[in-house]
C-alpha cells in the first residue's frame, strides 16, 4: 500500500523523473522484480489471493508510466517549437524559363508549322562534319572566319572540336537519311572569342535546313519572311544583302526592320533602321555530294541564326552576358513570358 500511494500519487513532466520511476518501479532490478521473486516463495494457496494483488500492482506502475510518457511527449512537441498557426505562410517561388528557351521554343513552333521537325547533332565534333563536309578546304582562309576551341589535333577523324556552328547537324542529317529534308536543328556553339558584351565564347544557334528536288531561293525567301512576320509581327520588313558561306551558293544575310524604332533610326539598328539576323543560302552543291546526294536532283537551301541575337532583339537585352550569368534577377523578369 506504501508503494501503490507513491505510485498513484507520482506527477512529473520531466523525462529524467519518469526514467527514474521506470527503474526504480518496472526496471531489471525494480520493486516489482522484488516483490514477484519473494513471491515464488509463498504457499499456493495464498499464490492465488496474492498473485491477483500483484498484478494489478504492475499494472499501475505500468499505466502510470505510459500515461506520464504520452503526455510529456505530446507536451513537448507543441511547446519546443511554438508555433503559431495563425501565422500566413511562407510563399513559395516557381522558377521561370530562360530566356533563350522561350525563344528557341518560339521559334521551333514556327518552323514545326511550315513542317520541319526538329534534329540535334553532338557539341564536340570532327573536322569533317564541323568544317570539311561543308566545304570549307584544306588550309583555306575560310577556316578562319571561326575561332576554334580544339580539343585534339589530327586524329583518325581529323581535328576534334567544339563545334562553331550548328552547320554540322545538317551533314550529320543529310549523310544519315535520303531527300526531303526539312529540318531545324537547334543547338549550342563555341568560339574562341574573348567575352564581352557582345562576343561570347558559347552561344546559340538555330539551323534550317530544306533539301528536296526543286527547292528554290524563292522558297527560302518566303519561308523567312512568313518566319519573322509570325515571330516580330506582321509588317516586319526584310531585305537580304549578298554574303559568302562556303557551304551556301548563292549566300545572303537578312536583315530585318529595326523592331524597336520601326526602321525610325536607334541605337540598336545604329541608325540605319535595319539589323542582321541571319546567313542562309542555297546548299553549295558540293556540300550535296559529300553527303552522298545527287545534287543533279536535289537542290536545297540552308539558313543559320543565333538565338541571342533574336532574343536581344525580342527582349531589349544589352548585355550577351546576362544570358549565362545566372542572376535571378534578369531571370525572373521572364516569368511573365511562361
Ligand atoms: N553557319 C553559319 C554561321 O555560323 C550560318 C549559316 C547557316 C549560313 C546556314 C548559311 C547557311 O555563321
Amino acid at each position: 500500500t506504501q508503494y501503490t500511494e507513491e505510485i498513484n500519487a507520482f506527477l512529473t513532466e520531466n523525462a529524467e523523473e519518469l526514467e527514474q520511476f521506470r527503474i526504480r518501479f518496472l526496471g531489471t532490478k525494480g520493486i516489482i522484480k522484488d516483490i514477484f521473486d519473494e513471491f515464488k516463495a509463498v504457499s499456493p494457496e495464498e499464490k492465488r489471493t496474492l498473485g491477483k494483488v500483484l498484478n494489478e500492482f504492475k499494472q499501475l506502475a505500468e499505466n502510470k508510466y505510459q500515461s506520464i510518457k504520452e503526455q510529456t511527449a505530446t507536451e513537448s512537441v507543441s511547446k519546443d517549437k511554438d508555433m503559431d498557426l495563425s501565422l500566413p505562410g511562407e510563399g513559395f517561388e516557381i522558377g521561370a524559363r530562360h530566356p533563350l528557351a522561350l525563344v528557341r521554343r518560339e521559334i521551333v513552333e514556327i518552323f514545326n508549322k511550315l513542317g520541319f521537325v526538329v534534329a540535334e547533332g553532338p557539341e564536340i565534333e570532327d573536322d569533317w562534319h564541323n568544317f570539311s563536309a561543308l566545304n570549307f578546304p584544306e588550309e583555306h582562309p575560310a577556316r578562319d572566319m571561326q575561332d576554334t576551341f580544339f580539343i585534339k589535333k589530327g586524329g583518325e577523324k581529323g581535328d576534334i572540336a567544339l563545334r562553331t556552328h550548328t552547320s554540322s547537324v545538317q551533314v550529320r542529317m543529310m549523310e544519315a537519311g535520303k531527300p526531303p529534308f526539312r529540318a531545324i536543328m537547334p543547338g549550342r556553339v563555341y568560339r574562341n572569342e574573348a567575352i564581352s558584351a557582345r562576343a561570347h565564347c558559347f552561344f546559340h544557334q538555330v539551323e534550317g535546313l530544306y533539301v528536296d528536288e526543286n527547292v528554290s531561293f524563292a522558297d527560302l525567301k518566303q519561308t523567312l519572311f512568313y518566319f519573322v512576320q509570325e515571330l516580330y509581327g506582321e509588317g516586319t520588313k526584310v531585305r537580304f544583302r549578298p554574303s559568302y558561306f562556303p557551304f551556301t551558293e548563292p549566300s545572303a544575310e537578312m536583315d530585318i526592320s529595326c523592331t524597336i524604332c520601326k526602321g525610325a533610326g536607334c541605337q540598336l539598328c545604329k541608325y540605319s533602321g535595319w539589323v542582321e539576323i541571319l546567313g542562309c543560302g542555297m546548299v553549295d552543291p558540293n556540300v550535296l555530294e559529300n553527303c552522298g546526294i545527287d545534287s543533279k536532283k536535289y537542290s536545297g537551301f540552308a539558313f543559320g541564326m543565333g538565338i541571342e541575337r533574336i532574343a536581344n532583339l525580342k527582349f531589349e537585352i544589352k548585355d550577351l552576358r546576362l544570358f549565362s550569368e545566372n542572376d535571378v534577377r534578369f531571370l525572373k523578369q521572364y516569368k511573365s513570358s511562361l
